[in-house]
């Protein structure tokens, strides 16, 4: 599956997606975005175990919205950007499977958006993150705002939001953005290591923990537990389940997980 603004391949059931917009420091214009909408829904019924999304070339991970694109739009246009925006990020972080962004540049307004819908932020040590719309004479339109605030507390993202300033990935990593920093090099072996490590456990389980994760937020703790207890019964029974407990007990290696 490949179009022009976007690279897809998989390997060993590890899926990577590449914003492939070079030209434009990986910027996503309206299109891409559509693309990268109706893309996610294709591979959402293969068997990949988790997703690794980068950029193209050795600058930038996506540096946002196309602001040529969006220069003259009117406020509906601007209101329909977002809400494009908004449903292709929440496709994301819904995405069955762990989704991993190999930050490897700049992450900058619908960027760094993109990252936050990501389940897991790693970082190449020349990664820049920022909040640059209020620059721009508006505010971030895919999410950004509330994960933001999620991720790194409302006293960080405020600051981000308001001063639109660049900050580094050592910051990224100081403030939990970010899990890890990579020489640039290395970064996506290290993203494909964790994915690998993440695709040897048992699918079910790794898929059953996402939507709880996803699900509970907001939720009080007691309706949460419910979801777990939920779920968690409904792991007993699997092959997974049965072979990975018997194994431990027979003392042996388990066979690979089915899912
Ligand atoms: N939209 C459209 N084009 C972009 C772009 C963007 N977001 N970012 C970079 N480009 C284009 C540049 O216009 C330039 O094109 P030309 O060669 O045709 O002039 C090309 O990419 C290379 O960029 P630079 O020459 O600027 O390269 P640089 O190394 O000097 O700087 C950069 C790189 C720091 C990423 C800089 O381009 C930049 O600041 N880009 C804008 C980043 C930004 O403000 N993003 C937020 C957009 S708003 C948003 O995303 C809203 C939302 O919430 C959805």
């Amino acid at each position: 599956m490949e179009d022009s603004s976007l690279l897809y391949h998989v390997e060993d059931t590890i899926g990577t997606l590449t914003i492939n917009r070079q030209r434009v420091m990986n910027a996503m214009d309206m299109d891409s975005i559509n693309r990268l909408s109706t893309l996610l829904d294709e591979i959402a019924d293969t068997n990949i175990r988790c997703l690794v999304i980068t950029g193209a070339g050795e600058k930038s991970f996506v540096a946002g919205a196309d602001i040529k694109e969006m220069k003259d739009m009117s406020r509906a246009q601007g209101e329909n950007l977002s809400r494009a925006g908004n449903r292709v990020m929440r496709k994301l972080e819904l995405f069955q499977v762990p989704v991993i962004a190999a930050v490897n540049g700049y992450a900058l307004g619908g960027g760094l958006e993109l990252a936050l819908a990501c389940d897991i932020r790693l970082a190449s040590e020349n990664a820049s993150f920022a909040m640059p719309e209020a620059k721009l004479g508006i505010i971030p339109g895919y999410g950004g705002i509330q994960r933001m605030s999620r991720i790194i507390g409302q006293g960080r993202a405020r600051e981000m939001v308001f001063t639109a300033r660049r900050f580094d990935a050592r910051e990224a990593l100081k403030w939990g953005l970010v899990n890890a920093v990579y020489p640039l090099a290395d970064l996506m072996p290290e993203a494909l290591r964790l994915a690998a490590t993440i695709a040897a456990n048992a699918p079910i389980a790794i898929m059953s923990a996402k939507k709880i994760m996803n699900e509970s937020v907001g939720l009080e703790l007691a309706a949460a537990d419910q979801l777990e207890r939920e779920a968690f019964g409904n792991c007993f029974g699997t092959w997974d389940q049965r072979e990975a407990m018997q194994a431990f007990v027979e003392k042996r290696k388990p066979q690979p997980f089915k899912g």
